[in-house]
């Protein structure tokens, strides 16, 4: 599957699910553009591209501001003429229950995931509608944003609210033919290495250069970067022109379908429901069946 002779923009792609993103889109054709905080790990990115023959630049810059977005954008359209594909994907982890959760953890987060992600699929939107070809914006949601997960309040938040920005853009976009889709990845990368049921597996492969067990790939589907990176060149390419509004989650040799958040069991009171009305009803009537929570914890070998 090729991206021949498109422009894309992939955030925090100096190291882990960004760097593997940029450098399959690079590999099926793309001319990219690597950005990241960390300037060095950027710029060995576009190193490792060029020596393979492909196109990329680096932009080092945070995304969470207006003028970063613009800058990438801008860059995408000087170097490379044009921009069809941009990837959200920066971010960084303040992990803390809430009782222990700074305003500046939670802000931090926020910017960088949900700002960075709002403020650069912006920036793309209004270079694609300019362009009048139509686009992608491809969004990096979460586990923990679709689920909720301890200790991630900040960062949960985020990744609903990316989830949720996606189906909202979707259709914004739509008749401008811009398709938006969420990713939901899950990777061994510097954020999920020291996971405690995962971490002894994955030091393992990594010194004995053995890939992953089969446990770990296709139950816990936990694999490596390059197993989404193909997600994210499907989502980039032409074949995917009829995918948008959807989460899709992958990891290992996992490929998901996520369902969106929709009424599950519905009950009704003519001339509306008292406080004693629901608490009689609740556990034969909605409440019946409650929905769970949380990420199931890994099960380990
Ligand atoms: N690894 C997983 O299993 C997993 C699971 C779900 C979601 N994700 C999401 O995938 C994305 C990548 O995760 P990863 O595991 O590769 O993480 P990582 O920490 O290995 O890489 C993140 C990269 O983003 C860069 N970065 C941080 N803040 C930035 C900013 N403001 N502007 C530009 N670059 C910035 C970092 O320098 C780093 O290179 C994140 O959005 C993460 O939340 C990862």
């Amino acid at each position: 599957m090729d991206v021949v002779g498109k422009v894309a923009v992939v955030t925090g792609s100096g190291r882990g699910l960004g760097r593997a993103y940029a450098e399959a889109l690079a590999a099926a054709g793309a001319a990219v553009v690597v950005n990241d905080v960390d300037g060095d790990a950027a710029k060995q990115v576009v190193d490792a591209i060029e020596s393979a023959g492909g196109r990329a630049t680096a932009v080092v810059a945070p995304v969470g501001e207006t003028a970063v977005a613009d800058q990438l954008v801008a860059t995408a359209v000087a170097e490379f003429g044009r921009l069809d594909v941009m990837v959200t994907n920066a971010g960084i982890l303040r992990d803390r229950v809430l009782w222990k959760m700074s305003d500046e953890e939670f802000d931090d987060v926020i910017r960088v995931h949900l700002r960075g992600t709002f403020t650069c699929a912006r920036a793309a939107a209004q270079r694609m509608r300019e362009q009048g070809e139509g686009g992608r914006l491809i969004l990096v949601a979460s586990p923990a944003g679709q689920r909720g997960n301890f200790g991630q309040t900040n960062y949960a938040a985020a990744k609903a609210g990316i989830a949720a920005m996606a189906r909202t853009w979707a259709m914004e976009l739509a008749k401008a033919g811009i398709l938006v889709n969420a990713v939901v990845p899950v990777a061994a990368t510097e954020m999920t290495r020291t996971i405690p049921a995962f971490a002894p597996a994955i030091e393992e492969a990594e010194r004995t250069g053995a890939p992953l067990p089969r446990w770990l790939r296709r139950d816990e589907g936990l694999g490596t970067v390059e197993d989404v990176a193909s997600l994210i060149v499907f989502l980039a390419s032409d074949a995917s022109a009829e995918v948008t509004g959807q989460a899709i989650g992958i990891g290992g040799d996992r490929l998901a379908l996520w369902s969106h958040p929709a009424e599950k069991s519905v009950a009704y009171s003519q001339d509306g429901w008292t406080a004693e009305g629901i608490a009689a009803s609740w556990s034969s009537g909605i409440g019946a069946e409650p929905e769970s929570y949380g990420i199931p914890a890994p099960q380990g070998r």
